[in-house]
């Protein structure tokens, strides 16, 4: 066999360093004059150039998800894998309004096990409640200061966007996030509320896909060879699907009325979980940024190639081939948004939450109404976005809050508006 000269070798890698997909990746830009978003990908445009009529929607939105899987996301495995789940613990508590049920959700294939805490919180005088799925980030025993909430064994970290995972949850994390889980007002508003953290699925570091749901389908890592298999958020979104599997079998809850919630990179994977699996009859998207809500073209905030960069473990690898060439998507957010209809979406942005552009994730819900509107319904009809604290729209929907990245109890209240006026 003849071997490269070095020469040959030193002119290919420096090709391979040259091309995007090695690049650094250019600096965010946070001015909105120097936007140029350009045409979107249509969304209702058949192989042929025809126009999708409204009978035709249900077998074109799958595939926009296939193009949203090949070019973004990954596909999920085919294979088969058991499921069974144990009540390992339930009480009541918030003085008796709410009862609290824990399960341990085993995954099991012929290579691996994977055990995942699910906790569920339902109001405690009602049956046959509709009500929110989501992930949490830092343990089950985060979302509420109660002492019954287990702790997760798997590892986290400190800082979510840092690189390295630095420990294991302890008592001192019991509590943190209750802001974000208002978990007494949802529950006396007649919804429940079920929540997993995100890293019983899939830990969320760059690990070569060896622990978490990856572990079970050693045949289906993501690789050189396999560009368009899971990342992590396919991961979470497919684990939300497993733990809708055990939420319908649970006679206090309304199955047809399951949404799932995510804020940040939980409101990419809320997304992905609402375009693959439909039984989420509603779905809700709060700060989800790149990758997310906020449309890719616009190039405002973070960026294809910086998210690339920072987290090459959430998309699949075809994903960077769009580092700054965000152009040549065969897709955008708006499509992804648009794979939720004729089901009930709603977005929300923060202000000071640039770097998720919310302007961005403003039009991705405006665009998609063109599909929503072919179903018959409306969705967002108005290109500019409300003021602060205001809820418009109608089938799709959309609020931005004053404040910082982060989900509170005024986004929740305008989830709960947005989902009981669908519900009814
Ligand atoms: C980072 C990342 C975002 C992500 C966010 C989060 O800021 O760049 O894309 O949404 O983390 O999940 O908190």
């Amino acid at each position: 066999m003849k071997t490269k000269s070095s020469l040959a070798i030193f002119f290919g890698l420096a090709m391979s360093l040259n091309s995007p997909l090695f690049a650094q990746p250019k600096k965010a830009n946070h001015d909105e004059s120097l936007v140029k978003m350009g045409e979107l990908p249509p969304l209702l445009k058949n192989a042929d150039g025809s126009s999708v009529k409204p009978n035709e929607w249900a077998e074109h939105r799958e595939n926009l998800v296939k193009t949203l899987a090949e070019n973004q996301f990954g596909f999920s495995p085919q294979e088969s894998c058991a499921l069974s789940f144990e009540k390992v613990e339930s009480g009541l508590m918030n003085e008796g309004e709410t009862l609290r049920e824990q399960y341990v959700v085993t995954l099991r294939t012929d290579h691996a096990e994977l055990a995942i805490n699910l906790a569920v919180f339902l109001p405690a005088k009602k049956s046959k409640v509709g009500g929110f799925l989501g992930l949490n980030f830092q343990g089950n025993h985060a979302v509420d200061p109660d002492p019954a909430l287990r702790i997760p064994v798997s590892w986290m970290r400190e800082n979510p966007n840092a690189g390295v995972v630095d420990h294991k949850a302890t008592e001192k994390g019991r509590g943190v996030e209750r802001d974000r889980w208002p978990i007494r007002e949802i529950n006396q508003r007649g919804f429940f509320v079920a929540t997993v953290y995100y890293g019983d699925i899939d830990p969320d570091f760059d690990d070569g896909f060896q622990n978490g749901v990856h572990a079970l389908f050693p045949n289906h890592r993501s690789d050189d060879a396999h560009t368009n298999r899971w990342g992590s958020i396919g991961g979470w979104a497919w684990g939300l699907s497993r733990i809708m599997d055990v939420l319908i079998q649970n006679p206090a809850i309304d199955s047809e009325r399951v949404a799932v919630v995510g804020h940040s990179r939980l409101g990419k994977t809320a997304l992905w979980a609402g375009a693959t699996d439909p039984r989420f009859s509603l779905v809700i998207s709060n700060n989800s940024g790149c990758g997310g809500a906020a449309i890719e073209r616009r190039n405002f905030g973070e960026t294809v190639a910086i998210i690339n960069k920072a987290f090459p473990h959430w998309f699949c690898r075809n994903f960077r081939q769009f580092n700054e060439r965000e152009t040549e998507l065969p897709h955008d957010a708006h499509t992804l948004v648009a794979t939720i209809a004729p089901r009930p979406v709603y977005i929300s942005s923060a202000t000071k939450d640039e770097w998720a552009d919310p302007k961005g994730e403003y039009l991705s819900g405006y665009y998609a109404s063109e599909v929503y509107r072919l179903l018959g319904y409306k969705g967002l009809e108005s290109e500019t976005k409300p003021d602060p604290g205001k809820s418009v729209g109608d089938r799709v929907g959309y609020h931005i809050r004053e404040g910082a990245h982060d989900i509170l109890l005024e986004d929740w209240d305008h989830f709960m508006n947005f989902a009981s006026r669908h519900w009814q």
